[in-house]
């Protein structure tokens, strides 16, 4: 038998309704469906209402992902929120969560470290769980980015999108548990930002008329350290899980881009059958992203009980991170 240790016990996510296509990019920015399709693989992605907030995305995945844990939401004791797109600065993101739910008392932490924010939150509720601070974590990664797109950069704007994930944790012996996590932070604005709205540049005429607000990134370098360091990761990862690459059944890696993705994995000696990919049709949903990619392949019978999963996020910061789980 596998020893005691936190592990996901309940998934969950939620996407808007609203679809919006390349074609529909196109109208607003000069681009087009085949250029988008061969350099992203993204081919649409969903954009909340006007009056759908992150918060909302984010509530409404952990009520799924509490209902199939059947675990009442009182018990939840921490909710942890990974977003680059908060309701506002605070209240943070997780305290609008647990009043929508109607309750008050747990502790509410959001995680900001862009789209490696869900794995950031997975090792810290992982943490919290192991030690016997929490006996209910809801991690969440949800993301309203068509609010912080700039969409006169054409070169960014075709990648964002919006949604949540959420997952349950609890002390397990037999389901979801995470063997092992690292993460890793350095220092670079160029690559990823939103250069205004804190202490550093606070909101003024200027920096709404300049866009600063809103996301702004260098593509061709993301995606080289991305490549990097998701192939890093992978090898490391199984390492320090003591497993062979070919034991990995699935990684579920942050749905930045299709080339980053598979190229990183072939260094890393994984097949391309292997990886869980959405973002054909949800785009770079952030800190969401994976926890949207994990809840569909769960779903869908892919991911089976005992398999190796690995998840691994990389973003703003630049940040970087996995979780490996024997689901
Ligand atoms: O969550 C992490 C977030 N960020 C990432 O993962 C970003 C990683 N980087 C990427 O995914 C890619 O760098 C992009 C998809 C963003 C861009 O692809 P690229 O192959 O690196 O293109 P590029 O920026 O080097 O631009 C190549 C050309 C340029 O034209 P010229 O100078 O060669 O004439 C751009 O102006 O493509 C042009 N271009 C576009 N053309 C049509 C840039 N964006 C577009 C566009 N439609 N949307």
């Amino acid at each position: 038998m596998d020893k005691e240790g936190a592990g996901i016990v309940g998934v969950g996510a939620y996407v808007p309704e609203r679809i919006v296509t390349n074609d529909d990019l196109a109208k607003i920015v000069d681009t087009n469906d085949e250029w988008i399709y061969s350099r992203t693989g993204i081919r649409q992605r969903r954009f909340a209402r006007d009056d759908e907030f992150t918060s909302d995305m984010a509530l409404a995945a952990t009520k799924i992902a509490l209902t199939r844990a059947e675990i009442d939401p009182k018990e939840v004791d921490y909710f942890i929120v990974a977003t680059a797109s908060p309701d506002n600065t605070f209240p943070n993101t997780a305290c609008w969560v647990q009043k929508g739910l109607g309750l008050e008392g747990a502790a509410c932490i959001d995680i900001s470290t862009a789209c490696s924010g869900f794995v950031f939150g997975l090792q810290q509720g992982a943490a919290l769980v192991n030690t016997g601070e929490s006996k209910t974590c809801v991690v969440i990664g949800a993301e309203k980015l068509s609010a912080i797109t700039n969409f006169k950069d054409r070169g960014s704007c075709i990648l964002f999108a919006d949604g949540a994930g959420a997952v349950v944790l609890r002390k397990t012996t037999d389901k979801g548990r995470i063997v092992c996590s690292r993460m890793g932070s350095s220092f670079d604005f160029d690559a990823l930002a939103v250069p205004a709205g804190g202490s550093r540049r606070p909101a003024s005429y200027e920096t709404v008329d300049q866009q600063l607000h809103k996301i702004t990134m260098k593509g061709r370098a993301t995606y080289q350290t991305a490549v990097r360091k998701f192939a890093e990761m992978a090898m490391e990862a199984c390492k320090r899980g003591n497993i062979a690459p070919e034991q990995l059944s699935w990684v579920v890696p942050h749905q930045a881009n299709e080339h980053i993705i598979v190229s990183a994995m072939e260094r890393a000696n994984v097949p391309k059958e292997k990886i869980v990919m959405n973002l054909e049709r949800y785009g770079n949903t952030s800190s969401a992203s994976i926890p949207i990619a994990l809840d569909e392949a769960v779903m869908d019978g892919r991911i089976k009980r005992g398999q190796y999963v690995l998840l691994m996020g990389f973003g703003g910061g630049l940040s970087w991170g996995y979780n490996l789980i024997k689901w």
